[in-house]
């Protein structure tokens, strides 16, 4: 059977797209293509494994970048793309092409603390748990139907990058096992729900 095409999207670091890279023998899929907004240290990640990068920069209309990522995507024909700790909203053009096929992850437990700073402001609520959670992405931030969800604890001393740091540390697993399943056609869209074998 032809391997299914991956490509990320990440906008940091990159260590979850580095877990995904890591786990493609055990995904039945390959891992095609980095896409960032900017130059961000998830490149060298991709130019050490030998996966192309393109860089689609946010540009002054919103409408140009979508049709850019668009382009960039299409050209890159994947099976699924995948929001690792990219910091943009994706585009209706990119959704028109690819709905039921964009996860993203995200650190907490969607619908709680949607947007860029979700972590911050899960500790200024002064909650107990939050955590991460994996959805297919639909066409609001962070508002697309919950595919997978890990809780972690708040605990004393916590600031926010050791907080982000242990979520991440489940964020890495889970989208690992998310995309196994997407691939395995075990979970999938249809029409806004998640649909699981
Ligand atoms: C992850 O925690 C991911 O959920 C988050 O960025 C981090 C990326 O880590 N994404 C968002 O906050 C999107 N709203 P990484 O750069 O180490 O992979």
């Amino acid at each position: 059977m032809t391997r299914q095409r991956l490509v990320v999207l990440a906008s940091g670091t990159g260590s979850l797209f580095n877990a995904l890279v890591q786990a493609q023998d055990s995904l039945g899929a390959d891992v095609v293509a980095l896409v960032v907004d900017a130059p961000v240290p998830a490149m060298d990640i991709a130019q050490a494994a030998g996966i192309s990068v393109h860089v689609v920069p946010m540009t002054t209309d919103r409408n140009v970048w979508d049709s850019q990522m668009r382009a960039t995507l299409d050209a890159l024909d994947p099976d699924l793309v995948i929001s690792a700790g990219f910091m943009r909203v994706i585009g209706a053009q990119v959704l028109e092409a690819f709905e039921g096929r964009i996860i993203n992850t995200h650190p907490a437990l969607l619908p709680l603390f949607p947007g860029a700073h979700a972590v911050r402001d899960a500790l200024a609520a002064g909650v107990k748990v939050t955590g991460a959670s994996v959805h297919f992405v639909d066409a609001g931030v962070d508002t697309g139907p919950v595919i997978s969800q890990s809780v972690i604890s708040v605990v004393p001393g916590d600031d926010e990058n050791s907080l982000h740091e242990r979520i991440k540390t489940a964020e890495r697993s889970m989208i690992v096992d998310v995309v196994r399943d997407v691939v395995a056609g075990k979970v999938r869209y249809d029409d806004g729900k998640v649909v699981t074998l």
